[in-house]
This record gives C-alpha cells, sequence and structure tokens, in this order.
C-alpha cells in the first residue's frame, strides 16, 4: 500500500496551484466527475480531484483489495476480527438472500422476525392489539446510539409517510430527557420499546425502569404495554416482557447498522409494513450497485475514494454533511456515529499502529439553517472544510415549491460560492461602487475577500423517500467500509466506548457518598467536590 499513499501524495503536490473553478473549464469535467446510480446523482466535479488524482485513487482501492473484502462481508465471513462475528447487516434488507454464518442458514430466522414485526405493526396500527385505554396512540423508544439514532433521524425523515401511532425517542440517561418525553403522554395509550441490542446499557436500562414505573402508576398491567428488541433473551425475559413481544436479532448485526431488522420497529410502526420494505428496497438497491458497478461508477467506493483524498491525502479532518432538508435533520447526527464509531481507530486490523490518520471528524447541520451559524468559518476560515450537500429535485409540499426551489438555489449558490470565491479584485471592485476610497477601501475590501477553491460534493436524488431514504444510509454504510477496509481498520468494533463506561459504574457510588474518592486525579476530586456540595444558602 505505501507506494500507493506515496504516489497519492506526489500527486496531490502537483496541484497545489490548480483552481477548482480551472478544473471546471474543461468541457467535460462534470460528466466525467460525476456518477449515477438510478435517479441518483454523486457530482464530485467540485473538488481538487483530477484524472490521475482518481486513478491513483482507484489503484488504491484496487491494492487494498476492496473487491474481495466486500465480498467476503456479504459472504458471512467474520471481518469484525475482535469480537469474531460475521458483519451481515445487508441480509436484513435482502430477507430472499442465503446466508449462512458458521454453516447455518441464518435467513428463516431473519424472515420469521421480520414476519412477526409486521403482524405487531399490523395489529397495532389497526388498534387490534391495544393498550389499556385503547387503540395506541403513542410509541417511545427507549435506546442510544444505534438502538436509537437510526430510528430517530428516520421518523423524522420519513415524515410525510407517517400515518401510524406517534413516534418518541429517549436516549440520554439525563431523566429530563425521559421527562420531558412522558409529560403529555397517556400511559394507557402508550407502547413503550425497550431497544438494546445486549438489554445492559445503562442509559437505556435506566430510562426504561424509569417508563415501567411511569406505565405501573396507572396501568393495572404495565409489562402488556412493553415490547423489546434485543439479542438477549434471556435479559429481556428477566426485565418481564413477554416473549410474544420480543423481537429478536443476532450479533452479527452492528449496533449502527441495524435500522434495518428490529431496531426499525418504531420506524415500521409509524410507516407501516409496506413503507418499512421500501425502505428495505432501498437499501437492498444500494447493495446491488455496490456489489456489481464497476469501482470507477460505484458510488460508494467513489464516495470513499473523495473522503480519502480530502482527509488522509489534502489533511482536512473534518467533514461537513449539510441536508438541504429539514427532515434530515438527524441525519448529520446518525453519520457521526456511523463514520466515527467505524473509523475513529488508531490501530490496524492486525494491531499494529494505523499508518495513515483515522476517518474523519463528522458533523453537520441542514441548510439552510448552516448558513446563518457556521457557514462563516467554512467560506473565510483559515481551515478548509470539504462539504457534503444532499438535495432534492422535489419536496413534499406542492403548495410550497417555490420555497422547495429557494431551498435548492441556497444549496448550489453554497457549493458554487465555496469553488469560486471572491477576488480581492473583485471586492474592491464592488466596495468601490459603494464609494469607498483609499486605505479605508483597501481594509474594507479584504474583509470580503473569499478565498474559494474549497471543495464539495453534491448527493442529487429526487425526493426523499423510504426507498431513497435505504439507498442513502446503505450508501453511506458501504462508503465507510470502503474507507475502513483501505485504512486497513476493523470497522465493525468500537472498543473506545468502553473505558468512559467502565468509570461512569465507578465514579456512581463516589458521588452517592458510598464511596471513597481516594485515588483519583485532583481535577475529578475538584469536580466532585463541587457538583456534590449543596449550594451556601
Ligand atoms: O456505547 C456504544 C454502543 O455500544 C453503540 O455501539 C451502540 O449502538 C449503543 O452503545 C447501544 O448499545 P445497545 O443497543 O446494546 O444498548
Amino acid at each position: 500500500m505505501k507506494q500507493h499513499w506515496q504516489a497519492l501524495r506526489a500527486h496531490h503536490a502537483t496541484l497545489a496551484d490548480v483552481r477548482i473553478s480551472t478544473l471546471l473549464e474543461a468541457p467535460a469535467r462534470a460528466a466525467e466527475f460525476s456518477a449515477r446510480h438510478g435517479e441518483m446523482l454523486f457530482d464530485f466535479s467540485k473538488t481538487s480531484l483530477d484524472a490521475k488524482g482518481l486513478a491513483l485513487l482507484l489503484n488504491l482501492a484496487q491494492a487494498a483489495d476492496v473487491e474481495a473484502k466486500r465480498e467476503a462481508m456479504f459472504r458471512g465471513d467474520k471481518i469484525n476480527v475482535t469480537e469474531g462475528r460475521a458483519v451481515l447487516h445487508t441480509a436484513l434488507r435482502n430477507l430472499n438472500a442465503a446466508v449462512t454464518v458458521d454453516g447455518e442458514n441464518v435467513m428463516p430466522s431473519v424472515r420469521a422476525t421480520y414476519a412477526r414485526m409486521v403482524e405487531f405493526a399490523r395489529a397495532i396500527r389497526e388498534g387490534e392489539i391495544k393498550g389499556q385505554g385503547g387503540a395506541y396512540t403513542d410509541v417511545v423508544n427507549i435506546g442510544i446510539g444505534g438502538s436509537d439514532l437510526g430510528p430517530a433521524m428516520a421518523y423524522l425523515a420519513l415524515t410525510p409517510y407517517a400515518d401510524g401511532p406517534r413516534c418518541h425517542f429517549v436516549s440520554n440517561v439525563d431523566g429530563a430527557h425521559i421527562h420531558d418525553t412522558l409529560r403529555g403522554l397517556n400511559p394507557e395509550t402508550t407502547l413503550v420499546i425497550v431497544a438494546s441490542k445486549t438489554f445492559t446499557t445503562i442509559e437505556t436500562m435506566t430510562n426504561a425502569e424509569t417508563a415501567r414505573d411511569w406505565m405501573a402508576a396507572k396501568v393495572a398491567d404495565p409489562a402488556a404495554q412493553f415490547a423489546a428488541v434485543s439479542t438477549s433473551a434471556d435479559r429481556t425475559a428477566a426485565f418481564g416482557i413477554d416473549a410474544s413481544r420480543v423481537f429478536g436479532f443476532d450479533d452479527w448485526v452492528g449496533g449502527r447498522y441495524s435500522m434495518w431488522g428490529p431496531i426499525g420497529l418504531s420506524l415500521m410502526l409509524a410507516i407501516g409494513p409496506a413503507g418499512f420494505d421500501d425502505f428495505l428496497a432501498g437499501g437492498a438497491d444500494m447493495d446491488a450497485h455496490f456489489r456489481h458497478a464497476a469501482p470507477a461508477h460505484n458510488l460508494p467506493i467513489l464516495l470513499a475514494l473523495v473522503g480519502i483524498w480530502h482527509n488522509q491525502i489534502c489533511g482536512y479532518t473534518t467533514r461537513a454533511v449539510l441536508p438541504y432538508d429539514q427532515r434530515l435533520l438527524r441525519l448529520p447526527a446518525y453519520l457521526q456515529q456511523l463514520e466515527m464509531e467505524s473509523n475513529g481507530k488508531r490501530v490496524s486490523m492486525d494491531g499494529s499502529d494505523l499508518e495513515e490518520q483515522s476517518g474523519p471528524v463528522v458533523w453537520g447541520e441542514p441548510g439552510t439553517n448552516g448558513q446563518h451559524a457556521f457557514y462563516q468559518l467554512i467560506h473565510q476560515g483559515t481551515r478548509v472544510v470539504p462539504c457534503e450537500f444532499i438535495v432534492a429535485r422535489q419536496g413534499h409540499e406542492p403548495d410550497l415549491a417555490h420555497q422547495h426551489l429557494l431551498l435548492v438555489a441556497n444549496c448550489l449558490a453554497q457549493s458554487e460560492a465555496l469553488m469560486r470565491g471572491r477576488s480581492l479584485a473583485e471586492a474592491t471592485g464592488i466596495m468601490a461602487a459603494k464609494g469607498l476610497t483609499g486605505a479605508e477601501l483597501d481594509r474594507q475590501a479584504r474583509h470580503r475577500v473569499f478565498p474559494g477553491n474549497r471543495p464539495s460534493t453534491t448527493l442529487a436524488i429526487p425526493q426523499l423517500t423510504p426507498f431513497t431514504l435505504g439507498q442513502i444510509i446503505a450508501l453511506y454504510e458501504h462508503r465507510v467500509f470502503v474507507e475502513g477496509v483501505i485504512l486497513g481498520l476493523n470497522s465493525f468494533d468500537q472498543w473506545g466506548v468502553e473505558l468512559g463506561k467502565e468509570l461512569a459504574v465507578a465514579l456512581q457510588p463516589i458521588l452517592e457518598g458510598r464511596a471513597s474518592i481516594e485515588g483519583k486525579d485532583a481535577s475529578t476530586k475538584l469536580l466532585v467536590d463541587y457538583l456534590t456540595t449543596a449550594p451556601k444558602a
């Protein structure tokens, strides 16, 4: 791999004086540096990548054996080496596939659970399964991380399709979250889904107990208004949830890749089994594209290569995800977990130090809101932040089509502004036209210069639907996978979350005054003292 990284760095150095705007003057630039899959368009022509850079990146992907490793994943090899697990979330969205793990065909059980979810969702949506006070009006999903972000993100994204009970998502152990969520809900018509792969996560189990107490105060049989989603049948039974309301899955589904199966139950309740099927079909469609399209036309591979170019080669360590779609409000947070929990690692597969930077810092907000908040830095700050725009051709509000066009105009304007910039001569001309002269003209003009030449990509879709959302999520999942393969790390474990969890467990009795603080560092002692001392009257 070394020589491929070196070749990329050497080539990047030759592009130091090349401007993206100049690259875009080539007539074929936009066509050659964009790719389509079905109705989806990925434009990466507003980056500094040229033909040679792209060819070198494709060589890098080939040297990393991306295609063989992709097949190993789909085949069910135990590519999550630190946990000894297969990685088969793709099986959840391709229910007709034949998938074996340890020689056993796992699909009959996946299909059976899916059929139970469909029947449960149908019966609840049609009022056949009721709460003590009548048909369910509300569903509270209690989970965190991968057991929360996926369904919470998708529920908001697919609001136009939501015709079932209202869904609410509680994740934070901060009592404020469950308090504010349950306030105003009727326990007699609320279904609580405890969603936890392990059924041990302290935040989720604490919130589940709080919800059970809330329910018990008004409902004769609170357990009858609970359902659970977990890999641990023993623990869900110990919590008192009837097996008929427990939807299991296997350890070969990673938490942040789990919204396609039972963890998506709240979404299925909201949009119905048919809508959920469309979501799965979108994911399966992207899987097929990822498996069969040539690397140079393969959207997940291209997204990954652009990411590698910006992060590892250009040295831009963050990545802004900027959906021009208010309903994708939670997508940046979802992608943050997907990318940062998967590829935020400093050790490669074999335990040696990673030779390249780990995955990028991912962050973002929907446009146009972000424009009035942090875009200042993106346009004129000293750091370069590659921006990833997402925009749909069509909204869901025909009466407000003019607002959608304004949204699209803003999205396109931002990528154009980042690329084009505004020179000192242009800024001087503008300020001179306003009557400024001399030193004041010079000073004011300099503040209005935009360096430009700032890279962005745009993912354009026809409309945000269950199918296209499924495509988008699977696209990003595979992008993260390809980046991980190229970096040589295991994208499917998350040991970096463990130490903080262990220390929190040890700190709780100290905060409660049941254990000594001796042995803690001075800063922690100071903070414990402050946080446990009553304010002076
Ligand atoms: O702490 C990280 C993590 O393990 C995530 O990977 C996971 O999505 C989340 O916690 C929730 O875990 P669980 O579904 O087991 O409650």
